[in-house]
């Protein structure tokens, strides 16, 4: 019997985290659904074509060690928009949801689009200041040279674009548990999701 976690929400609000601290607790398959749009962007920023690139992609894509950029953050909101880009990665991440060990996934349309029937649906936020500070300190940390305004200003612009494109936009899940990290340490974030993996799937 396949258990299925979709987790969505806008740039460094705390998803990944989250996704992987319950897919270890619980022993689960984690997929971080963002790396195969990063992986498409960076096939295309070198020429590809959007829907062959993702229809193409390979484990040595998504290993590419240039993914975390803000470079390629900014490609794969660009290519995401693109509505045969989603189609071709949609099988591939239903497959994954179905893993006999349980799986996470996490992304923008996961619960709305990917998995709308997965047992558990968490849509993960924070302020657009609180997400700039974190991913800011987080690129500092890679050695990476970008002034917190930059990486704000990214943010903003990634929100409107995955926010107001026509195909799968980020929005919430109406049944989705709503965590709003803006206040919250990653240890209070990741109980509060534990806590409702067990609350539905039982200890
Ligand atoms: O870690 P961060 O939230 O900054 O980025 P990500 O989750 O790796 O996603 C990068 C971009 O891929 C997003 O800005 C979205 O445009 C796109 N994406 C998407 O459209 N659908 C998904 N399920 C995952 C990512």
């Amino acid at each position: 019997m396949s258990f299925t976690v979709a987790i969505d929400g806008p740039a460094a609000s705390g998803k990944g985290t989250i996704s992987r601290a319950l897919a270890a607790h619980f022993g689960m398959l984690h997929l971080d659904t963002g790396l195969l749009y990063r992986a498409v962007g960076a096939r295309v920023e070198a020429g590809e074509a959007p829907e062959a690139a993702a229809r193409s992609l390979t484990q040595a894509d998504l290993a590419r060690e240039d993914l975390r950029s803000q470079a390629a953050a900014s490609a794969a909101s660009r290519v995401a928009a693109i509505p045969e880009v989603r189609a071709a990665l949609l099988d591939f991440q239903r497959a994954f949801a179905r893993a006999p060990e349980g799986a996470v996934l996490d992304g923008r349309d996961i619960c709305t689009v990917i998995c709308p029937g997965a047992e558990v649906k968490l849509y993960v936020t924070a302020s657009p200041e609180v997400r700039a500070d974190r991913r800011h300190a987080e690129l500092v940390a890679r050695g990476v040279d970008v002034t917190r305004e930059e990486v704000l200003e990214d943010v903003l612009a990634r929100d409107a674009r995955d926010m107001g494109r026509a195909d799968a936009p980020l929005v919430a899940a109406p049944d989705a548990l709503v965590l709003d990290t803006s206040e919250m340490g990653i240890d209070e974030a990741v109980a509060a999701a534990i806590a409702e993996v067990v609350r539905v799937r039982g200890g």
